[in-house]
């Protein structure tokens, strides 16, 4: 039976050491109480680290079995990992980059080792535990390279992606060095998941600007598949709150705090340690709140839960002392015999007592500066069984998007804050029941059984869509098969395009020079008798003859214009004119004026725009106007406009490389026929053969009329290499 596999790098329990034994404990943190309500459906795995240096063989033999128990593969991490990837990779350097704290991150070659030996190791847990029908679903910023090494031994494998974090602007992004390396490994996904549309916009611009692959509808070709990229609010388990809310044990915790703060008012934050939270600024912003209205002091308390976290972090444990500092101060000053402001809570709460808090709160406080999503918002909607209660939210939480009955404020704005506490407190019971209403429904209904069903749904499209639009791919039976025919043939036609097939794209085209290792192959190739080996490319002729033009081949020069068989001069395909350029020309210097990065190449009868040097983003919207402007100034014409890949040329219409392959075939009737190309000028060429040709796509877009596709030029080469 297929399962799900959950892979993150923290287990929802953690093992704790305590003086005489070991103990299990439910995890903190926002993806291990949201996920923890699906995993166990189904026969699911979840495979994590249990948050415990184990001493011996026989302690990890006891831990493991305890957890098999409960579905879970523990991934033990020593000591040395915990510090170079866990405390420095994972939370020194992408946390900070990932929340806008840039300043906080720090870059060490070590920490990024042991970053990448780390996935490596949950790669293999994973690996020995996954089925080839399993589903993997790979979690959060810790395990960025997984998808990628996942992807690299079981090809086929059906791999999701979920980031719980915010995923940066590319301005973020670009200043880590290991920039690619991370992209990459998020790629190898086949769904990408993210809280809000916001962060995958951030994430296919970084994308298309630092690997160059462009999206439609958060459709990414790599080269080698497409992925699929969406947005996917994550929910909470909204029953299991209602419940815990309503249980014996929290209405009982209830009674006992409300007897101790008497009539006391109370207002709620819950988080985790982190300077992402903002826990300072709102500190500060109560402080203000009852400098401005005097009248809260004794009516009004803030009680405070502080999870402890990632307490080996230097920013945290810095972080922990000026809230203590803070919370010190601000009680100082204001309490009185019978009122203290703040009750400030470090440590964590089992599920009752914040069930219990949740209930006692009449505002909640959610005020980070960053946060993916954050559930304790959406945890306290579900709590407030009666509708009451006020839900001020940081516009800068993933959960603002969808919770915008709350009290939205910017977080660094102490005073908008301290008016919106105000606000809440004296917000006429009607309306706060009007808005915890409208939010209790959205809550509910996009809880997380439906987030995991959704992400679910679009990776099973995904693969669908992956194996009914791609082509086939040159599979090594197939790849038997051909080379068998090719064996038996007495007249064989090569047709290989050049750019993105036989070498790789560079930025400068001039710079895409053939290397020797491809000389000697296609001298190898071309001197076999039975062979014609056929150049058709849209460079123009100049070039291929100066790269190529010793070589014993055929050429297709500027998409069929100029052909030269072996040996022979080059001769126009038909005659043709060129004066349309004094007209087009002009257009053309507007849109290099207009795009930094781009340019004019000339070819003797037509015109190409390059912008592959170009911001990738700018490049893609100045190529749509162009191509407005183009075909309505081309439509009277006989001219035809080409977009291919990062190039938009114009030439005469009814020649391409079609027509002048179809030459080819007319003249040379072969007995077999093995044509390869990358863009679109190539699907002229595929369209142009007979059937039982071998048409070869490289790359992923889904819609080739080529038979079969490769991922890339190195994966040409090797197909070559394999007809010597
Ligand atoms: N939480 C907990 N024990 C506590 C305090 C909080 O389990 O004592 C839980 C809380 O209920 C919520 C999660 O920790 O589900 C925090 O998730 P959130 O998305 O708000 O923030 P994160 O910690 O993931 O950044
Ligand atoms: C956030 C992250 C999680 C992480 C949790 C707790 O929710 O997105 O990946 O598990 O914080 O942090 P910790 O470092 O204790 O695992």
């Amino acid at each position: 039976m297929s399962r799900t596999i959950i892979v993150s790098n923290r287990l929802p329990t953690k093992v704790l050491r305590t003086e005489e034994s070991l103990t299990f404990q439910a995890s903190e943190g926002g993806l291990a109480t949201g996920l923890g309500s699906i995993y166990r459906q189904e026969g699911n795995v979840w495979v994590g680290w249990p948050g415990l240096f184990v001493e011996d063989a026989n302690e990890e033999a006891y831990v493991r079995e305890q957890l098999r128990d409960d579905s879970m593969v523990p991934v033990f991490l020593t000591e040395p990992e915990i510090r170079d990837f866990y405390e420095g990779f994972s939370n020194s350097t992408l946390w900070p980059t990932f929340h806008y704290f840039s300043q906080y991150a720090t870059y060490e070659q070590s920490h990024w080792e042991a970053y990448v030996a780390v996935n490596e190791k949950f790669c293999q847990a994973v690996l020995a535990l996954a089925g080839l029908e399993d589903t993997i679903w790979v979690h959060d910023y810790q395990l960025l390279l997984l998808p990628a090494m996942l992807r690299q031994a079981r090809p086929e494998a059906t791999i999701g992606f979920f980031l719980h974090i915010p995923f940066p602007s590319y301005e973020l992004i670009r200043v880590l060095p290991w920039r690619k390396e991370l992209l990459e490994g998020m790629l190898g996904a086949d769904l990408l998941g993210f809280h809000t549309f916001g962060y995958m916009r951030h994430f296919l611009s970084a994308v298309s600007q630092l690997l160059g692959f462009s999206s439609q509808n958060g459709q990414i070709e790599t080269g080698a598949r497409t992925v699929l990229v969406d947005a996917f609010p994550m929910g909470i388990d909204y029953e299991r709150y209602v419940q815990a809310a309503a249980s014996e044990a929290a209405v009982q915790h209830e009674a006992v705090y409300r007897e101790a703060l008497r009539e006391v008012r109370v207002i709620l934050s819950i988080d985790r340690l982190d300077y992402s939270k903002g826990i300072a600024q709102r500190l500060r912003a109560f402080e203000l709140l009852i400098q401005r209205y005097p009248e809260w002091r004794e009516q009004v308390s803030l009680i405070m839960v502080v999870v402890p976290s990632r307490d080996q972090v230097a920013q945290y444990a810095a972080l922990k002392e000026e809230i203590d500092e803070l919370v010190g101060r601000i009680n100082a000053q204001y309490r009185t015999i019978t009122w203290t402001p703040i009750h400030y809570f470090y440590r964590s709460f089992p599920l009752e007592e914040l069930a219990s808090l949740y209930r006692l709160a009449e505002v909640a406080l959610v005020t980070p500066m960053r946060d993916g999503m954050n559930l304790v918002a959406k945890e306290f909607v579900a709590s407030k069984a009666d509708g009451r209660g006020v839900l001020i939210l940081s516009e800068r939480a993933g959960a603002a998007r969808e919770l915008s009955d709350a009290l939205i404020i910017n977080p660094t704005d102490t005073g908008q804050l301290a008016e919106a506490m105000h606000d809440a407190l004296v917000m006429p019971e009607d309306e706060q029941q009007l808005r915890m209403g409208a939010m209790q429904a959205l809550v509910r209904q996009y809880n997380v059984f439906a987030w995991a069903k959704l992400f679910m749904a679009r990776l099973a499209y995904s693969k669908m869509k992956q194996h009914t639009l791609a082509t086939e791919t040159l599979s090594p039976p197939v790849l038997e098969q051909l080379r068998e025919q090719y064996q038996g043939a007495g007249q064989r036609l090569l047709l290989l395009d050049y750019d993105g097939t036989l070498a790789p794209f560079n930025a400068n085209p001039q710079r895409a020079k053939p290397d020797q290792e491809l000389l000697l192959l296609l001298r190898a190739l071309a001197e076999m008798p039975q062979n014609r080996v056929v150049i058709i490319s849209g460079r123009d002729r100049q070039t291929l003859e100066a790269w190529l033009g010793h070589l014993p081949i055929d050429f297709i020069a500027e998409h069929g214009v100029w052909l030269r068989p072996a040996g022979e001069e080059w001769q126009l395909f038909q005659t043709l004119n060129n004066e349309w350029m004094r007209d087009i020309r002009p257009i053309l210097e507007l849109y290099v004026a207009r795009t930094a990065g781009s340019f004019i190449e000339d070819k003797e009868y037509s015109l190409v725009w390059h912008y592959r040097r170009a911001d990738a983003d700018l490049g893609a919207v100045r190529a749509r106007d162009l191509l407005n402007h183009l075909t309505f100034m081309t439509s009277n014409s006989d001219l035809q406009v080409m977009e291919g890949n990062k190039v938009i040329e114009i030439k005469t219409a009814g020649i391409n490389k079609g027509t002048a392959a179809a030459r080819w075939l007319a003249t040379y009737h072969p007995d077999f026929t093995l044509a390869i190309g990358d863009d679109r000028t190539d699907e002229d060429t595929f369209r142009a053969m007979p059937p039982e040709a071998y048409t070869v796509k490289v790359g992923s877009t889904p819609r080739s009329l080529a038979r079969f596709s490769v991922a890339s030029t190195t994966d040409v080469r090797r197909l070559l290499r394999s007809l010597l």
